[in-house]
């Protein structure tokens, strides 16, 4: 097989492949999400080891994590549409990093909850899923994303070919479920969890393909710029979805 770096043929492309600022790992976005998905968690040590975790630190890191784990979901969920409305195709590799943080935040989340507050009392654990609605969807949302997770690589991708988008899509379920999740464990002002469901209702709106259709027109009549087949016609799946 000719090397594709020193055919000559293919030198002039070389240095586009090698640098591109949009999908390499060092990108200037990229770093940002890092530090952006790391900070919340950061704060939490902090706190943590200063005592500003209010008088329920437990608590307060549960609420935390549970709510850095759903915005991060939801920003993951957003770079499909930001690419189908503005065309703006670097935040399309951010969707697994964004996703996979989200999970992350997850993993402590319930990790706060059974081993630092169940202290791993398998039958409280047990019984509190069973007992309490709300910890029963928040864990089958767990349950959902999990194989999404694990099924994140390249290689799985490959294997599971056109399986793996429609097993990806599951992301929209485990959404609803954390949504309902966050609704049933709220007391009695409810606005911020209808707030995030909100988003999300608006993130499910855009995956209509006759609602895609129209707004990506849209956007071509104010840029001009001939929208790309995939985006207007959603019927044809893309290889960036
Ligand atoms: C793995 C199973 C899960 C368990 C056992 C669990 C458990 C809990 C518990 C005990 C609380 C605090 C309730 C309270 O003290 O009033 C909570 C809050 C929360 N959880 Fe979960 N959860 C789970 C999954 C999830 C998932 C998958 C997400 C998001 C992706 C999530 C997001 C949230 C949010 C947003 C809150 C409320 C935060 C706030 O009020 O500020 N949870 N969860």
């Amino acid at each position: 097989m000719p090397d594709i770096q020193t055919s000559p043929k293919n030198r002039e492309r070389r240095p586009v492949a090698r640098f591109s600022i949009l999908h390499s790992p060092f990108s200037i976005l990229r770093i940002l999400v890092h530090i952006g998905a790391l900070i919340p968690l950061a704060l939490i040590i902090v706190y943590a080891f200063t005592g500003h975790l209010t008088a329920n630190p437990i608590q307060e890191a549960t609420f935390r994590t549970g709510k850095t784990a759903l915005t991060l979901l939801l920003l993951s969920l957003l770079c499909t549409p930001l690419n189908t409305l503005f065309g703006l195709k670097q935040v399309l590799p951010l969707r697994r990093t964004l996703g996979l943080y989200a999970f992350f935040y997850i993993c402590i989340h319930l990790f706060i909850f059974a081993v630092v507050d169940y202290g791993l009392d398998w039958e409280l654990i047990k019984q509190t899923i069973v007992e309490k609605r709300y910890v029963l969807v928040g864990f089958s949302a767990f349950l959902l994303l999990l194989p999404l997770a694990l099924t994140s690589t390249k290689g799985w991708m490959r294997r599971l070919g056109k399986r793996w988008k429609q097993l990806h899509r599951l992301v929209y379920l485990a959404a609803v479920l954390v949504i309902i999740h966050f609704v049933w464990l709220v007391k009695a002002d409810i606005r911020e969890p209808l707030l995030y469901g909100a988003i999300l209702g608006g993130l499910l709106l855009l995956r209509v393909p006759s609602v895609r259709r129209a707004l990506t027109l849209l956007r071509y009549r104010f840029t001009r710029r001939r929208p790309a087949a995939d985006a207007v016609l959603p019927a044809r799946p893309s290889a960036t979805e």
